[in-house]
């Protein structure tokens, strides 16, 4: 098996989606390795999307992110990053496939409910940014 890291975004935590979501997450066979609520800065928010820094919505993806509490989480399963992100669906909630999380809690193409990391190394790095390895289960 292998770990991907996730976390439920502000609007979805906002309008009182965790416990729909954790559930779709469980049953599709993810075990919750870690997991808690908390809510970044806009400054942390900027370091975890540092690769999206020359895009013209990081402003706005980092004050986004940083407007409400958001609930990290790392998952695993065999084949982790693929299969979660077959799972939340495409970035934007109107290219996302029936069934998939963002089809049915995304809201806009940034306040898109939930993130998945998209390599097995950003998986790792991500994880660290929210959880030392006494956390990790
Ligand atoms: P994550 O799992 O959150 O990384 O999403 P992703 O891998 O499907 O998309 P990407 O890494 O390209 O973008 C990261 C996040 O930036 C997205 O999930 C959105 O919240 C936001 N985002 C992406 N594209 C746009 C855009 O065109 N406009 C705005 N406002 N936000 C965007
Ligand atoms: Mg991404």
């Amino acid at each position: 098996t292998n770990r991907t890291f996730t976390m439920i975004k502000p609007d979805a935590v906002a309008d009182g989606h965790t416990g729909a979501i954790i559930q779709l997450i469980e049953a599709a066979g993810f075990r919750i390795v870690a997991i808690k609520k908390t809510q970044l800065s806009a400054d942390r928010a900027g370091q975890f999307y540092a690769v999206h820094q020359e895009r013209p919505f990081y402003g706005d993806l980092c004050q986004y992110m940083s407007s409400g509490a958001i609930v990290p989480m790392i998952l695993e399963k065999e084949n982790a990053v693929a299969d979660f992100r077959a799972l939340i669906g495409a970035t934007n909630p109107e290219q996302a496939a029936e069934g998939t999380i963002r089809k049915k809690f995304a809201k806009s193409v940034q306040a898109n409910a939930i993130h998945g990391s998209d390599s097995d190394e950003n998986a790792a790095i991500e994880g660290s940014f929210f959880f030392a390895d006494l956390e990790k289960f």
